[in-house]
């Protein structure tokens, strides 16, 4: 019998890559950078699935290239903004994601931002390999403690949970704001406070992003959020980058409206060489890799790969996004 078509959008892990091609006829990108718009639209031609990754657009354009043979569509992250999910589910094509593996390793790295801003590493390591280091200075980098300070989290999905989890061994005091699920039963066990948002901004030492970009959230952190965030906050964001306004995070990191940010992700992606916000000495900028350890990578790509094939036989996805399809 011959093997279902598939284009794979980019050299994803062995893990996952070795299945795809045991099992299907896959296409398989093999550049460092993502496939053009115009290439995926040639590529998808005839595929009976797609494992698309976050940088590629999956819409009613692609779905229409691909044709009525497309069964499945398997993004190899979390979040899937990238995708037409309305679009999917209207043509009963099943989205998987993977959601759950990246948790503690996203919330490392988010804690590990935190910590950074916090505690000027990235600056002190600037300044040693400068040269700069000539004595013991008691006013050398002062930074703001983490321990007893207050996190302020945005979304308190999985990942704003595994934070607030890191925060009790600091000892922080844990304010969340969650319209989607406002009185979450295990906020108590780990010490949050559910509150609005204007209290988050209001009353945290650094405010943490942990939101899917929707239109509700998107520029959610606009001039007017920054400007009720405490002078010395720290914001970070390792969701989605359009979450916050970067016109308006530039100026209120210029203005000293607020402390310092700390981003693993950024609207654009990548920042372009240009952005005044790379200007700015009080910001942080990670290249999108929080999910980055090799572990949740092979993680990730066994579990993309395990909903490419399972959408493929027609059987349930592990992780769907829209199980929708299946009423
Ligand atoms: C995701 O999975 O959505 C992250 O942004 C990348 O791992």
């Amino acid at each position: 019998m011959a093997k279902p078509k598939v284009f794979v959008t980019r050299l994803i892990p062995d893990k996952g890559l070795q299945l795809v091609r045991e099992f299907c006829e896959a296409d398989i990108w093999p550049d460092e950078l993502p496939p053009s718009r115009d290439i995926i639209l040639e590529r998808v031609r005839g595929v009976d699935g797609i494992l698309s990754l976050l940088t590629d657009k999956m819409d009613a354009a692609v779905m229409d290239a691909a044709g009525p043979d497309l069964k499945v569509i398997s993004n190899y992250a979390v979040g899937y903004d990238n995708i037409d999910i309305p679009e999917a589910t209207k043509r009963g094509i099943p989205v998987g994601n993977t959601p759950g593996i990246l948790t503690d390793t996203t919330a490392d790295f988010a804690f590990a931002l935190l910590m950074a801003a916090a505690r000027r590493i990235v600056e002190g390591d600037n300044y040693t390999r400068a040269g700069k280091w000539k004595t013991w200075g008691p006013q050398l980098l002062l930074g703001a403690d983490v321990h007893r300070a207050t996190l302020g989290l945005v979304g308190f999905g999985r990942i704003g949970k595994a934070m607030a989890k890191r925060a009790l061994g600091f000892e922080m005091k844990v304010l969340y704001y969650d319209p989607v699920k406002p009185d979450d039963p295990e906020a108590e066990a780990l010490r949050a406070q559910s509150v609005d948002l204007d209290t988050v901004l209001r009353e945290s030492d650094f405010v943490s992003i942990h939101t899917p970009l929707n239109d509700q959230t998107y520029h959610l952190i606009s001039t007017d959020a920054l400007g009720k965030m405490k002078p010395g906050a720290i914001l970070i964001n390792t969701a989605r980058g359009p979450v916050v306004d970067p016109g308006a995070l530039y100026h209120a990191l210029q203005d000293g409206e607020i402390g310092m940010a700390a981003l693993d992700v950024t609207e654009p992606e990548p920042i372009p060489a240009d952005s005044p916000l790379l200007e700015l000495d009080n910001i942080i900028i990670a290249p999108h890799i929080a999910s980055a350890s090799r572990a949740t990578r092979d993680k990730m790509a066994q579990m993309a790969a395990d909903n490419l094939l399972a959408g493929l036989k027609g059987n349930p996805l592990p992780t769907c996004v829209n199980p929708e399809v299946y009423a």
